[in-house]
Formats: structure tokens, sequence, C-alpha cells
């Protein structure tokens, strides 16, 4: 089937720019990644307010960044990029569609019109996970436990239809006031029950056997659920310490500290989540946990309850002295894990924000020098303010013949 006709069965006819606005007034934009806007809009019809992803079509044709471009010019052209582009936002939507779950972000509809694709999706009232650690610092252990129960809850749901989200980061999180999760972006996730042949999402939360993938595992292919599980465990550091387990300061950097397992846990972290994340940072897949084994794994369990009984209204008594409610790790809510700001000069925004979407083809080579320890680097840094006040959709109704013949 036509990447057209593909469209048309997952969104109907295309409609006018004219006709999206009179379903929808755009009011603002919440977020924006590598290849959509998403915007706070209003939906006249339902009489409440949505939020929808918008992809530029414009915008998918332009050269877009790549770490497999790093350094040297693609063949590709442009035509091939957005054909590949297009194809993924097909299968994001196919993907989101399907999914019903209450920790993944509800698909409300999509529309395409001669400039745009738009999903339309449940507005979250609240922030992602990277802006709510920007906002109130590093999370206690007993709310991350809560929150990171729910990220499997939810991936084990979308496992179990063969869905591997496999962009999984802080900011593909949405987390409420009253700490409820939605998994969203499922721009780069696969539906399949082969195993993985290509490399996508961030560097830093990149399993070592993506890492890694060279001409010949690439032949047998990766199993996207414990790919998934490393990611969740990179989330969940950073979560919880403001920092990445992995200096991925450069891509070499990057994959020397993943082969070599070089992981500071910063001595404010409960002994249970070290040793929670130690079995989550295992290279051999084989061994890496399933998530049935993380759900029952005491140091969640045990937070996970801790987090009920601090929040039950009724609940809320001094314990005895004696008696202790809360555990130990409920003291790292306000405690300041031990991580060292950059010292190495401005973030490398431009690294940090670049998104795989090629094979890598080249063996690692590894420097086995000796390297000092050294402290966690600083997860995040301040975002760039985002563009707020142009944000509004603009009419526009001159047909853009450039994309036509894509399809
Ligand atoms: N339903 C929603 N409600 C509130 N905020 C949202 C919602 N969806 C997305 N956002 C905000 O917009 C940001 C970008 O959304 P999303 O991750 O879906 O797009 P993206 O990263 O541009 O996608 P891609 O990686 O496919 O280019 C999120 O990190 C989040 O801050
Ligand atoms: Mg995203």
């Amino acid at each position: 089937m036509s990447l057209n006709d593909q469209l048309r069965q997952l969104l109907g006819d295309e409609i006018t720019e004219k006709q999206l606005l009179e379903k929808f007034s755009f009011e603002k934009v919440v977020g924006s990644g590598a290849t959509a806007k998403v915007y706070i809009a209003y939906d006249y019809q339902e009489k409440r307010e949505v939020a929808i992803k918008v992809f530029d079509k414009a915008m998918m044709i332009e050269q877009r960044k790549s770490i497999a471009n790093d350094g040297y010019n693609s063949k590709d052209t442009a035509v091939q990029r957005a054909r590949r582009r297009l194809k993924k936002i097909i299968c994001e939507i196919d993907i989101a569609k399907r999914l019903d779950h209450d920790n993944i972000i509800k698909y409300l509809g999509g529309y395409e019109t001669s400039h745009r694709i738009c999903i339309v999706q449940e507005l979250v009232d609240g922030t992602d996970l990277l802006q709510h650690i920007l906002d109130e610092d590093k999370m206690g252990e007993t709310t991350a436990a809560y929150v990171f129960e729910q990220l499997l809850r939810a991936l084990e749901y979308c496992h179990s239809y063969n869905v591997w989200h496999r962009d999984l980061k802080l900011e593909n999180v949405l987390i409420s006031s009253s700490h409820q999760i939605k998994l969203i972006d499922f721009g780069l996730s696969e539906r399949t029950e082969e195993f993985l042949k290509t490399v996508c999402g961030t560097p830093l939360y990149c399993a070592p056997e993506l890492l890694f993938l060279n001409s010949n595992t690439r032949a047998t292919g990766v199993h996207g659920g414990p790919a998934d599980i490393w990611s969740a465990g990179v989330l969940l550091f950073a979560l919880v310490t403001g920092c990445a387990p992995f200096d991925d300061s450069t891509f070499a950097s990057l994959r020397q500290d993943v082969y070599r397992n070089a992981i500071t846990y910063p001595e404010t972290m409960s002994l249970g989540l070290q040793e929670f994340l130690r079995s989550i940072f295992v290279t051999d897949v084989r061994v890496r946990p399933s998530i049935s084994e993380l759900l029952a794994h005491p140091w969640l369990v045990q937070n996970v309850a801790n987090y009920k009984i601090k929040m039950s209204p009724t609940a809320y008594v001094k314990p005895p002295r004696t008696v202790s409610v809360i555990s130990d790790a409920e003291t790292v809510e306000e405690s300041n894990a031990s991580c060292e700001d950059d010292d190495n000069g401005p973030e490398d925004v431009s690294y940090r924000d670049m998104l795989y979407d090629e094979m890598l083809d080249d063996e690692l080579y590894l420097d086995d020098s000796p390297r000092d320890v050294k402290s966690p680097r600083a997860y995040y840094s301040p975002r760039k303010p985002s563009n707020q006040t142009s944000s509004k959709v603009q009419v526009n109704n001159t047909p853009l013949n450039c994309f036509a013949h894509l399809f």
C-alpha cells in the first residue's frame, strides 16, 4: 500500500487548513522535539482542551541532524529522508491508535492538511519529567518508585502487544501534580514480533546491545524488551540523581563508559536502589531482569507501599519514633546527591538533542587506558526558552506541491 493510502486509512480524507482551524483553536506551544511541535489547543466540538502534535511537512523535507551524519555527508536525498520520516509518522499514529492504558497518552484523532499532519491527544495537566526535575529538583526515591512502577506497567502493556517504545527518556514521560504518569512519543516505536535491526533513540539511553550493534550482530538483531528496560534504568537514575549515569559528552566517551559499566552511584542513593539499578545495567540481555521481576523487586515494592501510605489521607498520623513507616530511602528526598556540575564547559546541547535515525556500521574502537573515576555528569542544563509567543498555527492554503510526489 502506498504511503498516501496508509495515511488515508489512518486519518481519513485530507482536510483544508481552514477546516483544521474551524475544529481547533491552537493556543500555545508546550513542547517541541526533533520533528514536531506540540500545542495546547481548544477542541470546539468536544469543548475541551487537547494536545496536538503537529508535523510540518516542509520541515520534514529539510535535512535532519543525525548522528550518522556527524562528520560526513549522507548520500540520502531529502526526498528519501522525508519518506522515511513519513513512514515513522504513520507508524506512530498506527501504534498510538491501538494503545489504551492509564499510563499511556490517549490518542483522540488525527488530521492531515496540505501543510501538516496533526495527532490529537489528551492534554496532561503537568509537565514532562525533565521539566519536573528542572522545576522541583531531583525526585526522592519513594516518589520515583511510584512513578517508575507506572512506567513499568505502561511498558509491560506495550510489550504485550509487541510494541517497543525505543525512545524512553525523561522528556517522553508526562507527570501530573498527583504523580500520575503518561508515556508519550511513539515516534521511534516499532510494532513487530521480530528482533530489531536498527539503532534509534537518544544516545545516553541506548542499551549496549544497540550502541555496539555491528555488521555481525545486526544480522540477528536485538530484542526490543530488554533495550527498553535499560533505557528505563537510565531514566530512573537521572530522575533520582539529576545526573547521567554515563558520560555522554561525546559518543566515544559514552560507548566507553557503557562498555566498562563505569557508573558512580551517589552515596546518598539507598543500597536497595543501587542494587535495583545494577541489576538493570547488565550487558548480557539474558541476565537483565524482565518487567515482572522488576515489579517484584523489594526496593520497588517497599517504596511504592511507602508512597501510598504517605499519600493516604487517613494515614497521615505521625508514626511513633521506633516504628519506621517511611524507609531510609525517603531521606534521599531531601538530600543532595553528590553530582558535580559539568566542568567541561557548556553542555553540548546539539549532541544531547540528537537522535539516532541511522544504523551505525563502525565497530567501536575502545581505548583501554585507565581513566579517573569521575563523578556523574549533571544530566540537565536549563532549557533554552522556547519561542512561546510565535506559536500560533498560521493558516496557509497554498498547496505544498513539493510534497505531493513523495506519496
Ligand atoms: N499530551 C500532552 N500533554 C502535555 N504536554 C505534552 C503532550 N504531549 C507532548 N507534550 C510535551 O511536548 C514535548 C514533545 O512531545 P513529543 O515527545 O510527543 O514530541 P517530539 O519529541 O517532538 O517527538 P519526536 O521525537 O517524534 O520528534 C514533550 O516532551 C512534552 O513536554
Ligand atoms: Mg519526545
